[in-house]
């Protein structure tokens, strides 16, 4: 794989980045992953405005501009021949002289990585068939979620959480109420309405979400962006969750209970084939 570290594209074993850096020591960084469609870059434009505010609430500076940055993702995708993929990018703070919890001088350079995952078959995933299982866990992440940071031992430890009991996934409960899978958004849907929280700082602003929910209003279905809780999730007549790397993905079992009928329903179903007609 070619990769992209400070300005440099390199083959993957000679990209370095120091033990000093922010990222590495204190999670002192933001990343994005933007997916790949028939060699082209899914709504690059929106995930670069997300990197742009995360950078901005943490007084971070950015290392390119975003012109730089979307030539970065063509270069990615060229060199690395992906038709299908991810592309991960991550901006730290950059690499201080020391261990010091204090934010380094102003100039010092901020670390900016991206590399590319070939994914053959990531649009025509078999679990968007049958759909995926998920159970509930306490959420117990900071509280500026809608910052997109690199601080994501929680979200693992709850995939870890979720494959040991055998499920696929888990979606974080706050207060009752569901905030967001670990890592996508979550959505019900109870008698054709579509149910998903509303933005704030307890959860990520999905960039797949705001295309999502644009689509589904568009194709005059209601939508309502309120807090729900995990037994309205379990009596839903279907459920799903959206990110990046799987576009819409139906949920079909929480905490070992069938949703709806226990598979796939009509409003995910027919939500994923639009989002991936509109995005190819
Ligand atoms: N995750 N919520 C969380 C906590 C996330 O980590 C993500 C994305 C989303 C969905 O956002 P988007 O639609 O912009 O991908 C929601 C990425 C895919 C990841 O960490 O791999």
């Amino acid at each position: 794989r070619t990769v992209y570290v400070n300005g440099q594209y390199l083959p993957e074993e000679e990209a370095k980045v120091s033990i000093f850096d922010r990222g590495f020591l204190f999670a002192d960084g933001v990343y994005e992953v933007t997916s790949v469609l028939g060699g082209k870059l899914v709504d690059f434009a929106g995930h670069a405005r997300r990197l742009e505010r995360s950078l901005t609430e943490l007084d971070m500076a950015s290392p390119v501009d975003m012109d730089e940055l979307l030539e970065i993702h063509r270069q990615l995708v060229e060199k690395n021949e992906i038709d299908e993929g991810l592309i991960y990018l991550q901006i730290t703070r950059g690499a201080a002289a020391d261990r010091d919890f204090a934010f380094p001088p102003e100039d010092t350079p901020p670390t900016i990585v991206l590399f590319t995952q070939s994914k053959p078959g990531l649009a025509d995933s078999p679990a968007a068939r049958t759909g995926i299982k998920v159970i509930s866990i306490e959420d117990q992440r900071w509280g500026r979620r809608d910052i997109k940071t690199v601080q994501l031992l929680y979200p693992s430890m709850g995939k870890m959480m979720a494959k040991a009991a055998g499920a696929d996934d888990a979606w974080m409960v706050e207060d009752g109420f569901v905030t967001e899978g670990t890592s996508n958004n979550a959505y019900i849907v109870k008698n054709g309405t579509i149910i998903t929280r509303h933005l704030g700082n307890e959860i990520l602003h999905g960039i797949t979400r705001a295309a999502v929910l644009r689509f589904a209003r568009e194709a005059q279905m209601t939508v309502e962006e309120r807090p729900f809780t995990i037994d309205e999730a379990k009596d839903a007549d279907e459920a799903f969750i959206t990110s990046a790397s799987s576009f819409v993905m139906p949920v079909v079992d929480m905490d070992g209970q069938a949703i709806g009928s226990g598979a796939p329903g009509p409003v995910s179903a027919r939500l994923r084939e639009i989002y991936l007609d509109e995005m190819r």
